[in-house]
């Protein structure tokens, strides 16, 4: 009967969320995101289930608080069961086990990776869902997905990266020119002051729709220390020009495969979601191929494009729907494919 209220717990990676939905709309998303994992320039698995741990319970409650409702309305619990760090799923899959035990509701697995692409269809006046099919691209630190969506569960993973995820790429430029982790949001900043044409780095041969980014990291590591060798402040110089010549190498990959899915599968809804999504030139290619190419694309509010529960809430509601539920001796599962 509605409205359904779902809690959604997310606890895959660093982030800590939960959020309450009523059927499709967010009533609050609240996300504990761990700084800890700064000082180490990358997340250190066994300090993010500790935080996860710490954070969860006042996570939760703040996420009922904020949608000002009671526990005992909740419909059930959805939660994250995979992919991403064991230790990390752990805690958000026991605590949704025994909370959907203590108030006697359905309890919910949700993949992360159909969480990311299904977000679109959080009902909010700034977002128009994509009709089916569509495809969805999904740029994260952690993964990088091109995925052929023909219903809300029927989901064909076209293509993904054999290494490094285009987050990593970003994050790990950023780190080889200096700058804290994560860079990706600083090598954007800096691009859009710089020419992208002022260097070449070499695009990685994949065939298909898989990425591969290790091989451009090393090229640019190669290249930098090239440089810094003739100019000991080659970096601090051209700061500008490198960032936008990395950022427009990594957008121009991505790019290239979405228009051979668009070219393989003819469909030209494109949906996008992680958190490189926020990138200032992805952004604007996507929007440059709309009227380039006639393509139709989708970019959710960013708050849905980070690791959020959120997204988990809405898979929790459409597979509330279709009673589509889990049963308590359910694990968390760190490699979990669509
Ligand atoms: O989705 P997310 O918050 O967490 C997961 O990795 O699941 O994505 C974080 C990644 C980091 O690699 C970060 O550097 C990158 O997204 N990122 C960006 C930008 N904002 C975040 N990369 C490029 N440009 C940005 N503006
Ligand atoms: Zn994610």
């Amino acid at each position: 009967k509605e409205p359904i209220f779902i809690l959604a717990i997310e606890s895959s990676c660093d982030d800590t969320s939960a959020a309450v939905l009523c059927n499709k709309k967010k009533l609050s998303n609240v996300v504990a995101t761990q700084k800890i994992h700064e000082e180490y320039g990358g997340v250190v698995p066994e300090l993010a289930s500790r935080a996860h741990q710490q954070n969860i319970v006042p996570v939760v409650h703040q996420a009922l608080s904020k949608a000002n409702i009671d526990k005992k309305q909740l419909s059930a619990i959805a939660f994250t069961r995979g992919p991403g760090l064991m230790g990390s799923l752990l805690v958000g899959t026991s605590f949704a086990k025994s909370l959907a035990i203590g108030l006697n509701i359905p309890l919910i697995e949700v993949n992360h990776m159909q969480a990311h692409i299904l977000a679109h269809f959080i009902e909010e006046e700034s977002m128009t869902a994509p009709t089916f099919p569509f495809l969805a691209l999904t740029i994260s630190g952690g993964h990088t997905q091109i995925v052929l969506v023909r219903d809300y569960f029927d989901m064909e993973i076209l293509g993904e990266t054999l290494d490094d995820a285009v987050g990593e790429a970003f994050d790990k430029s950023a780190k080889i020119l200096g700058l804290p982790y994560p860079g990706g949001p600083l090598v954007d900043k800096y691009a859009q002051l710089g020419n992208p044409k002022t260097f070449q780095f070499t695009k990685p041969r994949v065939d298909g729709l898989n990425f591969s980014f290790s091989g451009l990291k090393t090229g640019i590591l190669y290249f930098i220390q090239k440089e810094v060798k003739k100019n000991p402040d080659f970096v601090a110089e051209n700061i500008n020009d490198i960032c936008a010549s990395i950022q427009y190498t990594i957008i121009q990959i991505l790019m290239d495969k979405l228009k051979k899915a668009v070219k393989d599968t003819g469909v030209k809804r494109i949906a996008i979601g992680g958190g490189v999504s926020a990138n200032s030139g992805i952004r604007k290619a996507l929007k440059e191929a709309e009227h380039l190419h006639g393509w139709i694309t989708f970019i959710p509010k960013f708050e849905y494009c980070t690791d959020n529960a959120a997204m988990i809430g809405i898979v929790g509601y459409l597979k509330y729907k279709e009673a589509h539920f889990t049963k308590q001796d359910v694990t968390a599962k760190a490699r979990y494919v669509i």
